[in-house]
């Protein structure tokens, strides 16, 4: 599998041909959540980019940096097990950050205020700073990103949009475990109670999916007793936004499309998740 550290060697190599190319962009820790993204690139491209480089500029949080796992060589076996038109791009701080590693300032409006915007500062600048130094040096056709992440994917789109980058953006459906729990590269800092309460997350956001009401304080309520059933997690937040502007709202229309969206801690460990719901 061809590995590139430079991105003038990648370059060369991509442009060598005429073809479509394909981005999957990861901080690594590959798993079957990223499997999906790839498998609908395979589908999609001549040849396809997985990016793998921890951004230190999105991680708020310098023990979470510090323990994210790295490991090259299983990521690389892991990615073998997809189309030879697979090529990793691993760049180094150096490459990603030439002049010092810091991020750029944008502003993204109501979409990056609140959620993970509100609640990991400077997040989402440290994102934007190396998806659009990928999309420049990699000018893929098409890139993927997960629902998981929704709040970032939409971020992304806005990006693209406002720097004319001309990518075309996928969003690919959250990949769970059997019980529910989206996959996560953080999941294996769970020990073995705080991962078996941790599927109590799935089950109540299909919960409040199906009950019939409107009110936001009973749906926060019944969120935070079923999480929190267990002492092993804590609710961080718990917003129902409004697709268009990500802004949390607490009433609802019958036509607008809303998502919920949630942050659970167990112990160190944060869990994100978020699902559409609809109101009649
Ligand atoms: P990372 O957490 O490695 O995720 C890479 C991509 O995989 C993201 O688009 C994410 O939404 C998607 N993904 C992760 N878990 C998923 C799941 N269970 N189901 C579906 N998709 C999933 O997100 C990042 O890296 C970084 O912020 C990055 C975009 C690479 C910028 O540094």
């Amino acid at each position: 599998m061809l590995v590139f550290k430079a991105s003038e060697k990648l370059k060369m190599h991509l442009n060598s041909k005429a073809q479509k190319i394909g981005l999957v962009p990861t901080m690594g820790g590959l798993h079957r959540g990223h499997s999906t993204l790839i498998k609908k690139a395979c589908c999609d491209n001549d040849v396809v980019v997985v990016s793998i480089y921890v951004n230190p500029t999105q991680f708020n949080d310098l023990n979470d940096l510090k323990k994210y796992p790295f490991d090259i060589t299983s990521d690389k076996s892991f990615l073998s097990q997809f189309s030879k038109n697979v090529i990793i791009y691993n760049p180094g701080h150096d490459e990603m950050y030439p002049s010092g590693i810091k991020s750029k300032s944008y502003d993204f409006g109501s979409i990056a205020l609140h959620m993970e915007g509100k609640f990991r500062p400077g997040h989402f600048n440290g994102v934007a700073t190396v998806i659009e130094k990928l999309f420049k040096e990699i000018r893929p056709n098409n890139a993927y990103f997960g629902e998981k992440d929704y709040q970032q994917t939409q971020i992304i789109k806005a990006l693209n949009r406002s720097l004319n980058l001309d990518v075309k953006i996928i969003s690919c459906p959250t990949e769970r475990e059997d019980d529910g729990l989206a996959i996560s590269t953080r999941n294996k800092f769970l020990n073995s109670r705080q991962r078996s309460a941790a599927k109590k997350i799935y089950y109540a956001l299909q919960e409040l999916k199906v009950k019939k009401t409107k009110k936001f304080d009973v749906m926060k309520g019944f969120f935070i007793n079923t999480v929190e059933l267990s002492e092993d997690l804590k609710v961080e937040y718990f917003y129902i936004a409004s697709i268009d502007n990500l802004i949390p709202v607490e009433k609802f229309h019958k036509h607008k499309k809303y998502r919920i969206f949630i942050a659970v801690l167990a112990g160190n460990t944060r869990l994100i998740d978020n699902e559409e719901i609809k109101f009649n």
